[in-house]
């Protein structure tokens, strides 16, 4: 046996994988980034509500494209991962959930329930316009 066997491996670019802290963590604040662009396209369509019924119809018109559409389901994913994650920190805040297995637990509730509310409230959405 060489003396170099037992030697501890460095994290090895191909094999290696994201903890799932890490990834909740940036999705965090790649969320945030994008939900401050979200507002900024919500400001646009309540000046073209208020600006009259041609820049409103651009603006259903451009939102309601597939293209809008997708942002939208995009954005409403954001705002819910945010969110769920930004009660998570607050339950760090207040000194609970530190310990590795709670941390993993955690995170995947948030991803699970940000994808289930996610879809929900886009089925009621649809069920309240009368597509479904
Ligand atoms: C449209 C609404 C929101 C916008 C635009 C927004 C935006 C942001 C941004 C830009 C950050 C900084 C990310 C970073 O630098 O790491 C952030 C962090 C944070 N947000 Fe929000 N946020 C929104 C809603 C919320 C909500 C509803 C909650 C709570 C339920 C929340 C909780 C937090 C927390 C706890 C952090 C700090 C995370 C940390 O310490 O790393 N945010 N948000």
């Amino acid at each position: 046996m060489a003396s170099t066997d037992n030697r501890p491996l460095s994290p090895h670019l191909q094999i290696y994988r994201w903890p799932l802290s890490m990834l909740t963590s940036i999705l965090n604040r790649v969320t945030g980034v994008g939900l401050t662009v979200g507002t900024l396209v919500l400001i646009y369509w309540l000046i073209a509500a208020a600006a009259g019924p041609e820049s409103f119809a651009t603006a259903q018109a451009l939102l309601g494209s597939w293209v809008g559409r997708l942002l939208l389901f995009g954005w409403t994913w954001a705002l819910f991962f945010h969110l769920c994650n930004g009660i998570r920190h607050m339950a760090w805040d207040a000194g609970w959930g530190f310990e590795i297995p709670t941390i993993d637990a955690t995170g995947w509730i948030v991803v699970l329930a940000s994808i289930v509310l996610t879809v929900t409230a886009w089925v009621l959405g649809y069920a309240a316009m009368g597509v479904l």
